[in-house]
């Protein structure tokens, strides 16, 4: 049988909200049309602030991007592609399957998922999934992986980018 290829992941610390939208940034940098990242984490962990640096990597105004209070899908113009921000926090049950959102990982943009875990089924299985932890008032662990080999080639950009910092 053939050797498994190593886990591509990265196991970092974040020691602020500009570190954290910095490495989105380079995440947004290295998207290609179709991306799909999964931000885990819970309330208050950064998924939105990494979301934020993500819409920067893309050439999309950050500002723009905001938690979204009863819109569960927001999609943000003005860069070289479209960024999908999808939060799922407030989806349950029945409504899972009825508000369309998963037709934005089709529509040529990257998607940005806060709540990936609500998302079921149509949670792509090559994703880049981002794990954001507190682990101190302004410290966050944040562990990148990919799961698969669409996704592979942008955690490894960020092994290369964070190595060579
Ligand atoms: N290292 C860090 N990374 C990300 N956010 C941080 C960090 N340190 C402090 N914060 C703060 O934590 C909060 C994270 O909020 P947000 O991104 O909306 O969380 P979430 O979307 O995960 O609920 C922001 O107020 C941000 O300024
Ligand atoms: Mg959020």
């Amino acid at each position: 049988m053939a050797a498994q290829p190593d886990v591509i992941s990265l196991d970092l610390v974040s020691h602020s909200s500009l570190h954290t939208e910095r490495l989105g940034e380079r995440l947004g940098r290295s998207a290609r049309p179709n991306d799909v990242f999964a931000l885990w984490g819970e309330l208050g962990a950064g998924k939105t602030v990494l979301a934020r640096g993500i819409a920067a990597g893309l050439g999309i105004d950050p500002t723009e991007i905001s938690s979204p209070t009863f819109i569960i899908q927001r999609e943000h113009r003005g860069g070289r592609m479209s960024m999908f921000h999808i939060d799922l926090y407030r989806l349950e049950g029945a409504d899972l399957t009825s508000t369309g959102w998963e037709e934005s990982l089709e529509a040529g943009g990257v998607t940005v998922i806060e709540w990936p875990d609500r998302a079921g089924e149509a949670l792509p299985d090559d994703r880049v999934d981002v794990r954001l932890e507190q682990i101190a008032d302004t410290k966050r662990r944040v562990v990148v992986a990919a799961t698969g080999r669409r996704s592979a080639p942008i955690v490894e950009e960020l092994r290369n980018s964070v190595a060579g910092a």
